[in-house]
């Protein structure tokens, strides 16, 4: 590893040779990783490597799952957040997109973001407007159905409104888990459109993406998690232009494009390079 992560000053995340297991199942062993103040930096890896085990670390739903941080530390502005509970810590402006959007099916769109809201540091009703004003110029799909029930909604409206609700709170951080997973290809890009919005607008986004094009084409810097460790990292400009990414995965990905019609995807890295 050439590359050296850019460094998060006081103002982004910061973490340290982050251990983190489930019991005896160790996810995490020794991860660094840095996002400065207004960045989008990504994560990738294969599955199971241990991406949301990351975000979950940051954002304290780690004992959610039976999960806890066996060692390293996290700091966000200079403080430090491990140990942090998740209420805290979105009180801190750290707020996650869980994976698989994880919406209130039963609750109709507009009671999804006002729950957003609740965990929001400061601020009031004027506030909460203000925040579900720029959430409804984001997605105005989200505005057109407020009454409706968010089961309803597509794949693609639950992920914006699984955004949104994380919005409300007014995040300096967003963490993203897979916003793209199983959208269609151009859903995903509209997703990705808006994640650069929402940075444009000043806050930083950590984003865990399978989909390597469009991570490399949002973030500056990219992180590669491999069963639990960082494989590799570096400058999106620089991955993009070299071909360390496709190398490492090349053998899978040629396998899966030489199969027999009609057989199985191997592994679901040929997405990547899709
Ligand atoms: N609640 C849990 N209990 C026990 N083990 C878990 C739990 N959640 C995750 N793990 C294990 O921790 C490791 C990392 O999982 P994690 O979900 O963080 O990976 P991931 O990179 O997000 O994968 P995916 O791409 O499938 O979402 C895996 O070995 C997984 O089986
Ligand atoms: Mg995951």
């Amino acid at each position: 590893m050439e590359a050296t992560a850019p460094p998060a000053g006081d103002g982004g995340l910061a973490v340290s040779d982050l251990v983190v297991g489930y019991g005896p199942v160790r996810a995490l062993r020794g991860v660094s990783l840095r996002v400065p103040a207004g960045a989008v930096v990504a994560v990738l890896g294969t599955n199971g490597a241990g991406k949301s085990t990351l975000l979950r670390a940051v954002s304290g739903t780690l004992r959610f799952h039976r999960g806890g941080i066996g060692g390293g530390d996290i700091t966000w502005r200079g403080t430090r957040l491990s140990g942090v509970p998740a209420p805290g810590v979105v009180a801190r402006g750290v707020t996650q997109v869980p994976e698989g959007r994880r919406v209130f099916a039963r609750m109709t769109v507009e009671e999804n973001l006002r729950a957003g809201a609740l965990g929001a540091k400061g601020g009031g009703a004027r506030e909460a407007a203000l925040a579900r004003e720029r959430v409804h110029t984001l997605f105005p799909v989200l505005a057109e159905r407020a009454h409706q029930r968010a089961g309803l909604l597509s794949g693609g409206e639950q992920q914006m409104l699984a955004i949104g609700r994380a919005l409300m709170a007014r995040p300096s951080l967003l963490l993203l888990d897979e916003p793209t997973l199983g959208l269609a290809p151009l859903v995903a890009a509209r997703i990705g459109e808006t994640v650069k919005e929402i940075n444009a607008a000043g806050t930083s986004v950590l984003l865990v993406e399978q989909n390597v094009a469009l991570a490399l084409s949002l973030a500056s810097y990219a992180y590669v998690l491999e069963v639990g460790e960082v494989a590799l990292e570096g400058r999106t400009a620089d991955l993009a232009a070299g071909d360390e990414i496709r190398r490492r995965y090349l053998g899978m990905a040629d396998a899966a494009r030489d199969r027999p019609r009609g057989a199985p995807p191997r592994r679901t890295l040929t997405r990547w390079f899709a």
